[in-house]
């Protein structure tokens, strides 16, 4: 910094004036330090005895809400990454979370179990592993078991970014459980992929197709698989909105990625943030040259502009869902991508995460 014409002495008293006054030097910078998101890994296996027994330790009802266990960054200590927060629900046979709707907006990426429904605005959606439900911003919502097996699913949902928005607002329904209108009216209706209702408004924010089927996204990965792949993400599709064709949310995208095996793919970086679940298979990530390695269960997060690549060394298929916050990102012009060009695209490793280091 250029000194002006003051003394020491007289450098400290304007500032102390403008502390005074409430005004920041901008050449000094105070205050402008944000944690960096860390990419981390969550195994499964230490997660999920601890998902069931929270099970025991609290029972959904007005206060709790939900019983969830929030995946929190280390840095961040609350939230995923600086714009998602996301979470392991747990359902166990004959309880309610009861209805309530808030302006974040959630996602639902059904792990296991069966038996449960989550009913949003009325429509019933029975929920089965790889099926994603989605409950957007001020939409009802309350889940259901009429099952006699647990469920788990992941929540992700906008909560940072619209916390620092103040745009935060939360409403209990009167009854735990809104009234049921239908089941399944929202595939019966959107889920024909390039037809629609032709008399309905197409410019709500969000998808009103809210409930994606497994076999259907299956599907729709190996025929993509036939005939085309990403060097980057290998066969990756993000789930849409059937009326626009965009994403299924204004705030968060939902993807999901076939690495087949033998692959390996290039290193990209970009301004999105992203939670990936390992739905199915072994393998691993390389972030900001950590390799992750990763199996069955596992989460993981590739925080914004960190260098990432994907590896299955294996002779099994994997399958990876992610939230992602491209369309916020897009929405405000702020997406920038780059490709890794050195060593043909692949980032040399420098370290293998292990863990916390407490
Ligand atoms: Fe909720
Ligand atoms: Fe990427």
């Amino acid at each position: 910094m250029t000194q002006g014409k003051v003394s020491p002495e007289e450098l400290e008293r304007f500032y102390a004036s403008t502390d005074q006054a409430s005004l920041a030097p901008g050449w000094l910078r105070r205050g402008e330090e944000r944690p960096e998101v860390v990419p981390f890994l969550w195994k499964w296996s230490e997660v999920e005895p601890l998902v069931m027994r929270s099970g025991e330790v609290v029972t959904p009802d007005r206060d709790v809400q939900r019983r969830v266990l929030r995946l929190a960054n280390p840095a961040l200590g609350h939230g995923t990454t600086h714009t998602i927060s996301a979470a392991l629900q747990l359902l166990l046979p004959g309880e309610c979370a009861p209805a309530h709707r808030h302006t974040p907006t959630a996602i639902r990426w059904i792990l296991q179990g069966e038996g449960v429904y989550t009913t949003v605005q009325g429509d019933k959606c029975y929920m089965e592993r790889g099926d994603l439900v989605l409950t957007p911003s001020w939409t009802w919502h309350d889940h259901n078991s009429e099952g006699d097996a647990p469920m788990i699913w992941l929540d992700g949902l906008d909560t940072p970014l619209v916390h620092n928005l103040h745009a935060t607002f939360f409403e209990n329904y009167p009854e735990d459980e809104q009234p049921v209108t239908g089941t399944g009216e929202s595939i019966q209706k959107y889920a024909s992929g390039a037809l629609r209702p032709a008399w309905e408004d197409t410019k709500l924010p969000y998808s009103q197709l809210w409930h994606y089927k497994w076999d259907r996204t299956y599907d729709a990965l190996w025929n993509l698989a036939q005939v085309d792949s990403s060097p980057f993400d290998d066969v990756a599709m993000e789930y849409s909105d059937p009326a626009t064709g965009g994403s299924v949310l204004a705030t968060m995208a939902c993807w999901i990625q076939l690495i087949r095996p033998g692959i390996h793919t290039r290193a990209h970086r970009h301004t999105t943030s992203a939670v990936y679940q390992v739905f199915e298979g072994e393998g691993y990530s390389i972030i900001d040259g950590q390799r992750f390695d990763w199996s069955p269960g596992d989460l993981f997060v590739v925080p914004s502009w960190s260098w990432h690549e994907f590896g299955n060394d294996s002779s099994q298929e994997a399958i990876l869902f992610s939230i992602q916050d491209n369309p916020v990102i897009k929405s405000l012009a702020l997406f920038r991508e780059e490709a890794y060009e050195e060593n043909a695209g692949h980032q040399s490793v420098t370290g293998k995460f292990s863990g916390l280091q407490r």
